[in-house]
């Protein structure tokens, strides 16, 4: 349950990482057998798409309210991978569940997370890290999240009012390195480090495009003053202890 050498040097260099199929089948109905409880619920943690009220664009803090995304953030086989990256326990201080539902929802506009995080929540380094779970296969068709490998070398591009980076810099980085869609069957996991350049296109296909985020940062980087919301932010969550490797399956017996 370890990240091999090239690995990481991949997310070393590349500051992102694809690891297919990291949970089974069985693991992913569990997780999508729990999207209904989710998605009804009430509340200004849910976001919803523009224009369109009865759609949910995104729910933040799932794993507050929801047993089996609280089991998902303390998997060992996201944790092992998480810890030998950071050489140290994690902390959880945002979930984001972004439902990207077919043919009418939005996209993501280029960004970088540290920008957020920084503005919003008081982070000063940007030793921290988006780890995502696809509950769908991500293809072409349904707006997989689009990187651009290496540009977290290129420090942070400041906004101080909104999340998105201007046209020119992202042109100027992709011209150089080129853009990835990170793709792959359900039960994938993604990394990505809180600097790189990232962002998506809307969902026109019929295919939902589910993917539960959690944003974290080593135990010892505690330098979060957010000035949102509780389920924006949680500055002193504790370190991520994990489950057995059945969590999930646990949950169904429990
Ligand atoms: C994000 O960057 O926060 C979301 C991108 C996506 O899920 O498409
Ligand atoms: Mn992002």
């Amino acid at each position: 349950m370890t990240l091999s050498h090239s690995q990481l040097a991949q997310m070393a260099s590349d500051g992102y990482l694809l690891l297919p199929a990291l949970f089974d089948a069985d693991e992913v109905e569990l997780l999508r057998a729990a999207v209904p409880e989710v998605i009804v619920r009430q509340g200004p943690e849910v976001i919803r798409e523009d224009g369109d009220a009865s759609m949910v664009r995104m729910i933040f803090a799932a794993h507050t309210f929801n047993e089996t995304f609280r089991r998902l953030t303390l998997h060992p086989r996201l944790l092992s991978r998480v810890e030998q990256l950071f050489g140290e326990p994690a902390y959880l201080f945002q979930s984001r569940f972004n439902v990207k539902s077919g043919f009418h929802s939005a996209g993501w506009a280029w960004h970088q997370d540290f920008n957020q995080w920084h503005r919003l929540d008081g982070m000063q380094t940007p030793n921290a890290m988006a780890l995502g779970v696809f509950l769908d296969d991500v293809n072409p068709c349904n707006g997989p999240v689009m990187v651009i490998p290496g540009s977290h070398k290129r420090g942070h591009i400041f906004n101080p009012d909104a999340m998105d980076i201007p046209d020119a810099d992202v042109a100027a980085a992709a011209n150089d390195l080129g853009i990835i869609p990170l793709m792959g069957p359900p039960g994938s996991v993604v990394l990505f480090h809180s600097l790189i350049i990232h962002g998506s296109a809307p969902n026109v296909s019929p295919w939902p495009r589910r993917i539960f985020y959690m944003n974290i940062s080593p135990i010892s980087n505690r330098e979060l003053s957010p000035k949102r919301e509780w389920f924006h932010c949680d500055a002193d969550g504790p370190a991520l202890v994990p489950l057995p490797d059945d969590c999930l399956r646990q949950k169904v017996s429990a």
